[in-house]
């Protein structure tokens, strides 16, 4: 009987977090650029966001991030065979920062990768660990969003530079069995999107074969807006029609903290409530891949998010790139 079928599935062990010591309020980049707290607060929610110091490279927190999840799963590092990192400002053009973050919790078996997909890499992350595990091929995935925006910014363009912040989120997502249906615990679905067209909206202006320097962002925030409200919503559809599910089971909203405008109009449009939405943008700014991570680290920690909890996870990022994943908690 198909209703009985044992399927894999990977499931949510622990969640954990690392930011920079430094905190950077609008008031202090009102020091540096022309602008306002009262501007960035009404156009993006943004108050503070945490600015990596020199020793604090994308892998250093990564590891961090990681630690704290084993530590919140129960696990040691010595279960994990998949490491996946998103990000798009690793320490190096190579080798990736998941082997880094390898070495540094002394794991030398199994496998580990970057994946880039700018701000929905998370996404995109778990889009691709929860398939090796799925397989059989893996059993327990360390999946991490880590960055280190403050340093690809052009601290002279007021129109990006208030927007990012720096830091690290991780889950350890490990091997579960379910039985096909949505109650199971783990990831239930998820749904990844791109669309290289749009490069010239969102893009950093430098790189290994190009100009041979490592770049700073540019964006034309106004076109990226248009753009993302629709694409969220879109691959958040897929998500409900392939699981039978609708914004009312939802238990928790857990989007990419690019800007409040964004997560709240988002939320509005698929008739999700807003008592249900996780915002950290207010303190974190956009950590691109590590916003979800660190928005989830937040709520698990608080209590909020609980096991048996239905979370919607999404993001929109350069490329551009877009995804969606309903993970039962
Ligand atoms: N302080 C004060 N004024 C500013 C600032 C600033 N920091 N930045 C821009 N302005 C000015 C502009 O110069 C412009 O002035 P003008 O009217 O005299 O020309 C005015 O404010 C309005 O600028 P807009 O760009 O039209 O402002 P908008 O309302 O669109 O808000 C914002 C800008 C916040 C960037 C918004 O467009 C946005 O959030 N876009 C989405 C960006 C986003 O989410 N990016 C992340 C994607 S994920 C990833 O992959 C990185």
């Amino acid at each position: 009987m198909s209703e009985m079928r044992k399927v894999q599935r990977s499931v949510v062990e622990g969640v954990g977090a690392r930011l920079p010591e430094k905190r950077v309020t609008n008031a202090d980049l009102e020091k540096i650029v022309d602008t306002t707290d009262e501007w960035i607060v009404q156009r993006t929610g943004i108050r503070e966001r945490r600015i990596a110091g020199p020793g604090e490279t994308t892998s250093v927190l990564a590891t961090g991030a990681a630690q704290d999840a084993l530590a919140k799963a129960g696990r040691s590092a010595a279960d994990v065979d998949l490491i996946v990192v998103a990000t798009s400002t690793p320490d190096y053009t190579f080798p990736s920062t998941a082997t880094q973050v390898q070495a540094a919790l002394g794991i030398t078996r199994g496998a580990a990768f970057d994946v880039q997909a700018v701000c929905s890499g998370f996404v995109y992350a778990i889009a691709i660990a929860d398939k090796f595990i799925a397989s059989g091929s893996h059993d327990c995935a360390l999946v991490i969003g880590a960055e280190t925006f403050s340093r690809i910014l052009d601290w002279q363009d007021r129109t990006t530079c208030v927007l990012f912040g720096d830091g690290a989120g991780a889950i350890v997502l490990a091997r579960g069995e379910g039985e096909g249906k949505i109650s199971d615990r783990g990831v239930l679905t998820t749904h990844l999107r791109s669309d290289g067209r749009h490069r010239e909206k969102l893009f950093v202006d430098g790189g290994p074969s190009t100009t041979g320097t490592v770049g700073h962002l540019r964006m034309s925030g106004r076109d990226v807006f248009r753009h993302a409200v629709g694409m969220v919503t879109d691959v958040m559809t897929d998500a409900f029609a392939a699981t039978g599910t609708s914004a009312q089971d939802l238990a928790w909203f857990v989007p990419h903290q690019a800007n409040e405008r964004i997560i709240d109009a988002s939320a509005e449009k698929l008739g999700i409530a807003p008592e249900k939405i996780v915002k950290t943008v207010h303190t974190h700014g956009n950590t691109s891949a590590a916003s979800i991570p660190l928005a989830l680290s937040v709520a698990c920690g608080d209590g909020r998010i609980k096991r048996g909890d239905l979370v919607m996870l999404e993001a929109m990022g350069g490329g551009f790139t877009w995804g969606s994943a309903l993970v039962r908690w």
